[in-house]
This record gives structure tokens, C-alpha cells and sequence, in this order.
């Protein structure tokens, strides 16, 4: 083991007296890649083993909590950030590097999801009826944003608040998700849309929309 190694274990440990745990049956600590930032741990509940690789961010609040349940992976400088709401990541899911996640509204990523690089998680809109107000002062709407257990989210991916994404679906790269996503659905696109089912599904007679 190199000193770099010894360092990261070390510091891994220590941050681990600071963290809150999901229940009592966690007992890994988490392995830190490199140098990361985090933010009110008292509020990052971690399951086993969850890796934060290099220049992961990670920034919960007194109000916001930000769960990352066993074995998440955070990649290489993804921020994930609760601003006030809270965000869950479920067992086995990894977000890629430079992916950013908000959680204004909530955010709840289910188990085995894939989130690619670059992609943008935003669960809040600013409001934009009155134009005699600057947007900045106009009150902002938060629904948030749900991913069901086992979706692909493809690379430079952005999802839109109020967005419920099914089990299984996989998101194209570069799309921006605006709508919905029905189960085992391959969406893709700006807005996305549903190019075809996984093999062996079909739409759902009745698509559920915002
Ligand atoms: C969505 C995806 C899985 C679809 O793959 P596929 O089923 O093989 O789809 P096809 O290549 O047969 O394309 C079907 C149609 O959708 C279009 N399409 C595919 N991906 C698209 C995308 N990301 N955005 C817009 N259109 C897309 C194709 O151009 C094609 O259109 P056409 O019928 O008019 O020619 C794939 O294109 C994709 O985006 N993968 C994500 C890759 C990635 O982000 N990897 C990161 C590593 S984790």
C-alpha cells in the first residue's frame, strides 16, 4: 500500500466519525479516491462501501439530506448538492463524473441506475409569468424528480423537474427530459421522446404524464 493510499484510508476513517449512518447494519466505511469535498456530513447518510473518487462533491444542508446508500459510487468531480431538499441514492447506483444533482425539490435515484458523465439533475424551475418582475424574484415551483431501479441515464443528460423516469428505461445521450418516462421505455432527444421499448415491452395502454 503507497502513502497516497495509507492518506486516503486514513482521512476515510476519520470523515467516517462525522458521516451519519443509514441503520446500524452499516459498518464499511466509505473509500475515498482522493481529495473531496463535503458539506454538513451530520446530514450524508452513507450506506457500506459507497467510493467517492477524486474531487467528488458532495454538499447536504441543515435542512436538506443526502442518503447514498450501499455501494453508490460518486465519480470524478460530480456534485451532488441538497440545497434544501433531499436527495436519495439507491443501492449499486453510480453518478459519472461531472454530473451535477440538485435536490431542491427531492430527488429519489432508485437501485442499479446509471447516470453517465456531464449530466444535470435539476428539480426546480424559476417562475416566469409576470414580467414586470426580474425571474430572480419571481417565487420558483419544485416537484422534483424521481429515476426508477435499473434506468440508463446516457451521457450529458438533462432532467427537468417534476420528472418521473420508470424502472429500466434507458435515457439517450444529450437528451433533455421534459416528460414521464414510461418503464423499459428508450427515450432520446430534445425534448426526449420514446424511440421504442426494451425487448419484450410495450407502452402501457395509459402513458403517465406530469
Ligand atoms: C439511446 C441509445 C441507447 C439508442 O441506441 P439504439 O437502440 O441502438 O438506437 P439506434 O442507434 O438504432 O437509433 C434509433 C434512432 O434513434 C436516434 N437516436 C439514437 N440515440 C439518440 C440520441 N442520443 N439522441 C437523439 N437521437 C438518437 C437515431 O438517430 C435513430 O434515428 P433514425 O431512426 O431516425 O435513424 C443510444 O443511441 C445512446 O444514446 N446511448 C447512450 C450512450 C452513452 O451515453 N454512453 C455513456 C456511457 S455510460
Amino acid at each position: 500500500m503507497n502513502l497516497r493510499h495509507l492518506l486516503s484510508r486514513v482521512l476515510a476513517r476519520r470523515l467516517w466519525l462525522s458521516f451519519s449512518r443509514i441503520n446500524n447494519q452499516v459498518k464499511k466505511p466509505p473509500y475515498l479516491e482522493g481529495l473531496c469535498l463535503f458539506k454538513h456530513p451530520q446530514n450524508i447518510y452513507l450506506g457500506n462501501r459507497v467510493r467517492f473518487l477524486r474531487g467528488a462533491t458532495v454538499l447536504a444542508d441543515l435542512k436538506g439530506r443526502i442518503i447514498l446508500e450501499d455501494d453508490v459510487i460518486i465519480s470524478r468531480f460530480a456534485v451532488i448538492e441538497s440545497i434544501g431538499g433531499n436527495i436519495r441514492i439507491g443501492k449499486r447506483s453510480g453518478v459519472g463524473d461531472f454530473s451535477n444533482l440538485y435536490g431542491q425539490g427531492g430527488v429519489d435515484i432508485g437501485e442499479d441506475v446509471m447516470i453517465a458523465s456531464g449530466c444535470r439533475i435539476v428539480p426546480t424551475n424559476h417562475g416566469i409569468d409576470d414580467p414586470s418582475l426580474p425571474i430572480s424574484r419571481q417565487p420558483s415551483s419544485s416537484k422534483g424528480i424521481k429515476i426508477g431501479n435499473g434506468t440508463w441515464v446516457g451521457t450529458n443528460v438533462v432532467i427537468l423537474d417534476g420528472v418521473s423516469i420508470g424502472i429500466g428505461a434507458v435515457i439517450g445521450a444529450g437528451s433533455v427530459v421534459t416528460r414521464n418516462v414510461p418503464d423499459y421505455a428508450i427515450v432520446a432527444g430534445v425534448p426526449a421522446k420514446i424511440l421504442r421499448f426494451r425487448p419484450g415491452f410495450t407502452a402501457p395502454k395509459l402513458i403517465p404524464d406530469n
